[in-house]
């Protein structure tokens, strides 16, 4: 029995040496943790369960008979986040550069559809060279066994990816298709042909970074929601993530203790809207000084910056948050922005997490640039996901909510449930200066008439009442007051019921 238990520990010592000592200390010169480590620091302590330690790769082709690892470059199993079930798979670079054969690709659907069934969030920590050059076809299949299992349970269970380490072809994929992908900052890279390939298809010379480092996904292309200074940054943010969400489609959202008062007044509140329209305000004050403790979790803060999504509480219950921010381009909406929050709001949907929306929106962004990149198609993406979302939706405008843009922000014709506005408000199909510029043409050579017509029009239109006088908007709140309102509304909105009509899926405009 002994030499039996011994025999264990030697292979589970084998399994968990990985590539070998040589490797484990370049992967820590790089800056970078083993897989192992980063699980440890992800989950909670001593809860981690591995499945398959002892897995094996099955090619014999260049000399891979005598290179066998066990556990094959992916460490798989389950553990817990604050005391929440979760799987994960993290690869392992030390074996084989991470990269993926048959049998690897067999541990990941494992716990894929373990996580699915069992309805807990699936973390993915990626290291990796993709498919394993030696294994071929073998590879490739087990890639889109993974992507499947990605699809199935796409708004079934959360999905997180953190791309750790070099990433190319099908380890770039999968993670394209979860919730939430992550980048730790100077040592991670992502791209579909890594920049030799790329030289030679377009003889254009550019390094691994400049072509999918963390900087480039997330702030230029929006395909990371977020960049981390390194691993143990990275793992403690997702925790703080996990514990906004809820752990399947079948739950709700986890409520937690709140500390902070319910009726909690922000007078400076009322003076955040400067007097003169055109001058920015940071939207950011406004959701901290709203929100619990001032906690919100936000993603793609570097990318799109004209709108802010992130998640956060109310009165111990998570929110998602969506709010236009006038201190970058005005607030308005445009390509970007509109893909950015019409994911978040179909990611709140599908998870039923309330959605509060502050709106202060000049419009959408004219201009050719944006016209022949499609606005039109991903604006409606936007309006889409508003208007399909069944979960409770609160909306405050705080100041503009111009034109087509205020149809789109969560407005009570697209089913919102509490649409507040500030006094400050101004709903109007465009600012006045413009709509006079239209409708007196004119006047255009009478800078004195065109000035009284504009000031007329502001008397008229550039204010809540006209809104509220239709039932459009459902009261006019004290700026000081939000907390309290939208945190009553939300609770008053436990019991919501409401369904769209049977279908076999929407055709949301991609
Ligand atoms: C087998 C691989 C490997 C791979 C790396 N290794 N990638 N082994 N298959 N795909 C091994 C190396 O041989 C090496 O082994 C170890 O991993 C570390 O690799 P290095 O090159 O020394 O490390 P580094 O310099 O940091 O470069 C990392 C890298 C590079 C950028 C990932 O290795 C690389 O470019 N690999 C190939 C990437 C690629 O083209 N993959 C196929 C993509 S196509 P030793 O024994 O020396 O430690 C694809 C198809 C699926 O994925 C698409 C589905 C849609």
């Amino acid at each position: 029995m002994h030499d039996i238990l011994q025999e264990l520990e030697r292979r589970r010592a084998h399994a968990r040496s990985g590539g070998g000592e040589r490797r484990i200390q370049a992967q820590h010169a790089k800056g970078k943790l083993t897989a192992r480590e980063r699980i440890a620091l992800l989950l909670d302590e001593n809860s981690f369960e591995e499945f398959d330690m002892f897995v094996e790769h099955r090619s014999h082709e260049f000399g891979m008979e005598d290179q066998r690892v066990p556990g094959d470059g992916v460490v798989t199993g389950w553990g817990a986040i604050n005391g929440r079930v979760v799987y994960v798979f993290s690869k392992d670079f030390t074996v084989f550069g991470g990269s993926l054969s048959g049998a690897h690709a067999e541990k990941i659907v494992k716990v894929q559809r373990q996580a699915a069934k069992v309805g807990a969030p699936i973390i993915g920590l990626f290291d990796a060279g993709g498919a394993r050059i030696q294994e071929g076809v073998e590879s490739l299949a087990g890639y889109a066994d993974i992507f499947l299992e990605n699809v199935l349970s796409s708004g079934v269970i959360p999905q997180i990816s953190v791309i750790m380490g070099p990433c190319a072809g099908g380890d770039v994929y999968s993670p394209a298709m979860t919730d939430f992908i992550f980048m730790v900052r100077d040592t991670s890279y992502m791209f579909v042909t890594g920049p030799d390939v790329v030289k030679t298809v377009t003889n254009e010379i550019v390094t691994a970074e400049e072509l999918g480092g963390a900087r480039v996904h997330a702030g230029k292309s929006g395909v990371a929601e977020g960049a981390f200074d390194n691993d143990l940054e990275a793992m403690t943010q997702v925790r703080r993530l996990v514990d906004f969400l809820p752990l399947s489609n079948r739950q709700k959202p986890p409520v937690r203790e709140s500390y902070d008062e319910l009726d909690r007044e922000e007078p400076s509140l009322d003076t955040l809207v400067p007097s003169n329209p055109n001058k920015p305000y940071d939207m950011k004050e406004l959701i901290l000084k709203v929100v619990d403790e001032a906690d919100f979790f936000e993603i793609s803060s570097d990318w799109a910056k004209n709108i802010i999504t992130g998640f956060a509480r109310l009165d111990g219950e998570p929110i998602g948050v969506v709010a236009n921010q006038p201190q970058v381009l005005a607030g308005v909406l445009d390509i970007d922005s509109s893909r950015k929050a019409a994911r978040f709001v179909r990611f709140c949907d599908a998870f039923n997490i309330p959605i509060l929306t502050f709106v202060d929106v000049p419009g959408f962004m004219p201009g050719t640039k944006q016209e022949y990149g499609g606005l039109i198609k991903h604006g409606a993406k936007l309006l889409f996901a508003y208007a399909e979302a069944t979960v409770p939706k609160i909306t405050v405008i705080t100041r503009k909510a111009y034109g087509g843009a205020y149809d789109v922000m969560s407005s009570k014709h697209l089913r919102g449930d509490f649409n507040y506005a500030w006094p400050t408000a101004e709903i109007a199909v465009m600012g006045a200066k413009g709509a006079v510029e239209i409708i007196f043409r004119a006047d255009m050579n009478d800078p004195a008439k065109l000035a009284e017509r504009e000031a007329e029009y502001k008397a008229r239109f550039a204010n809540p009442f006209v809104a509220a006088s239709r039932g459009y908007i459902d009261d006019v709140i004290l700026p000081r007051e939000t907390r309290r309102r939208v945190t009553r509304a939300l609770k008053s909105l436990k019991g919501k019921v409401l369904e769209n009509p049977w279908k076999k899926h929407d055709n949301i405009p991609l």
